[in-house]
């Protein structure tokens, strides 16, 4: 486990920037944090880190982005249970040969690869994060 102290949303970037060294193709990460704590800014560090030159913008209509195969970033807030997830051929892409990134994974937990990576993110003021990997 690590943790990490972020002081703005620049701060969180650079260290998703790092994060992505650690990932590997098949790896589904969930996301976990409030509406508004920063893991679409997540996100963007590790699409950077992984050379993805797209914008990253949040999926939330659409489920799921899929970045070159490379990187599937999830926004499940919508969804309401793993059967749905399934039946949108979204979980087709767990541990396949891109990372999954997945925000509100807690909507499907019931369809979730067992060996996730996990990403916490909690608020501690108004710019401070604490970031927490397992
Ligand atoms: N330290 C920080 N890390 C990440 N985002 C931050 C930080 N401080 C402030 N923010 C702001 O918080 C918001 C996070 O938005 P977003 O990543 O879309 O949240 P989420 O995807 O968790 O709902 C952005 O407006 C961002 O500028
Ligand atoms: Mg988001």
């Amino acid at each position: 486990m690590a943790i990490f102290l972020s002081c703005s949303e620049k701060a969180t970037v650079s260290f998703a920037k790092e994060y992505a060294k650690t990932l590997r193709a098949g790896d589904v990460v969930l996301l976990n944090g409030e509406m508004g704590v920063g893991k679409t800014v997540f996100v963007k560090g590790v699409a950077q880190g992984m050379g993805i030159k797209d914008e990253i913008l949040s999926p939330t209509y659409a489920y799921m982005n899929d970045y070159d195969g490379k990187l599937y970033h999830y926004d499940c807030y919508r969804l309401k249970n793993g059967e749905q997830a399934e039946s949108l051929g979204l979980t087709d892409y767990f541990g396949g040969k891109g990372v999954c990134l997945i925000e509100w994974a807690e909507n499907i937990s019931d369809v979730l690869p067992e060996d996730c990576k996990k990403v916490t993110i909690k608020k501690i003021g108004t710019v401070n994060r604490e970031i927490i990997c397992e």
